[in-house]
């Protein structure tokens, strides 16, 4: 297939985080839609759906505005409200913490692993056996699958089984990413991915949530159409669509346009080699990285498919990762955290874009003043926010481009 990114007129000499991947199908596609007037949920949704689901291996694939949405859905649709607790890793894009706060339930937050930047099991179950007795109660857990790396999916669900809580995966990035062979997303009740453009395949903003599950499929097919009982296309079909259906559950307007799913047709067809493209970029980084002691380059467990949603790596310039909360000295990782900044900021000046991998949630404002939380109370997941340097990777880039990158970020570290 021939693809030929058309680069913003500034990216000729810059390097930037992440690039889409267009070709002429996605602006055919797009006049095609505009051509047919059906502009939402009908038959590009349907076609988009039909190929994420063979590609994921899941019995339903449902498409959405957003992650966020999807995410939101998920847990509606799982009876997750109003006191109820659910536990979400500390380090994590703050979206799923917010679609807790959106259910009425509260966010619990648990410390990660920061080998594989996902949630610690270990803290699951101590915070599961030690906590003490409260209104809410423990409903649900969100593992994530960061930067594309699944989370131990295994322990996840013992522990869930064990304590009789649901698991809906937050998969936003985890497009291509596997373990033993499952793909992210299908070892949960309810998988949910997200199409924004920093992801391996786009759709502009959008979503999916993925399940096996019955009776959630036909509940979030409902949720997102506002709760009604057919969507607009199956009316359609069935009468010409003359009468409404009805409505008895609270839903919301989470529809995908039709515009969306025929830009997820075109970006599906070119999902193996855009995955493939990112993989062997991250292999390379894994090559001109080998020998710079100072950056932890990302960690593949072994039976791990990692799908390089994004190439994080920590700066750590003793070269060892502290693997206890209580032996950390923050006054160096302070001083650590400003030279990683000005690299950051450095090499922005340069023309070449790194990012901060993410955050640690129970650090923004909302939360930390919502449930009185300190910065070094997930110590883990506050080091990785503070020392985690996410790499420009995208297919397409050039080897040339990579040795760039690193050239420039060992002159800026020295
Ligand atoms: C881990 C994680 N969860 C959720 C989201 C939200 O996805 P969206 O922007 O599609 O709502 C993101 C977005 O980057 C994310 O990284």
């Amino acid at each position: 297939m021939s693809v030929n990114p058309r680069p913003h007129k500034e990216s000729f000499k810059r390097i930037p985080i992440a690039k889409p991947v267009f070709s002429a199908s996605e602006e055919e596609a797009l006049l095609e839609v505009l051509r047919s007037g059906w502009l939402v949920q009908g038959p590009k949704v349907n076609a988009f759906e039909k190929l994420f689901r063979h590609f994921i291996g899941a019995k339903y694939a449902l498409a959405v505005t957003s992650c966020t949405s999807a995410l939101h859905l998920a847990l509606a649709a799982a009876g997750i409200g109003p006191g109820d607790e659910v536990l979400v890793p500390a380090f994590t894009f703050i979206a799923t913490a917010n679609v807790v706060e959106y259910t009425g339930a509260r966010p619990v937050f648990i410390d990660i692993d920061l080998e594989t930047y996902t949630i610690d099991c270990t803290k699951i179950r101590k915070y599961l056996s030690e906590r003490p007795e409260a209104q809410t109660r423990p409903r649900c857990i969100i593992p994530v699958s960061l930067f594309g790396l699944c989370a131990d999916m295994e322990k996840v669900n013992k522990i869930a089984s064990k304590h009789g809580l649901s698991v809906i995966e937050d998969a936003a990035c985890g497009f291509g990413a596997r373990r033993h062979g499952h793909h992210a997303g299908t070892e949960a009740l309810a998988g949910c991915f997200s199409f924004h453009p920093r992801k391996a395949i786009t759709t502009g903003e959008g979503g999916m949530v993925v399940t096996n599950d019955d009776h959630l499929a036909k509940t979030i097919q409902a949720l997102r159409n506002h709760g009604a009982s057919k969507t607009d296309f199956e009316r359609h079909l069935e009468h010409g669509g003359s009468l409404l259906p009805e409505y008895d559950k609270l839903g919301y307007n989470y529809r995908m346009t039709d515009l969306q799913g025929a830009l997820g047709v075109a970006q599906m067809e070119k999902a193996e080699m855009i995955l493939k493209g990112r993989k062997q970029a991250a292999a390379r980084y894994d090559e001109l990285l080998a020998q710079v002691t100072e950056i932890k380059t990302p960690f593949v467990p072994g039976g791990y498919e990692h799908g390089f949603q994004s190439y994080v790596c920590l700066y750590q310039p003793d070269g060892e990762t502290p693997k206890v909360g209580r032996d950390i000295d923050w006054n160096k990782i302070n001083v650590w955290n400003r030279t990683r900044n000005r690299v950051m900021t450095q090499l922005e000046a340069m023309g070449i874009s790194l990012r901060q991998g993410t955050h640690a949630v129970h650090t923004l404002g909302y939360y930390k003043k919502k449930y009185a939380l300190q910065d070094h109370d997930y110590p883990m997941a506050y080091l990785a926010d503070r020392l985690s340097l996410a790499l420009p990777l995208y297919y397409g880039i050039t080897r040339q481009e990579q040795r760039t990158v690193v050239e420039k970020l060992k002159q800026c570290l020295s």
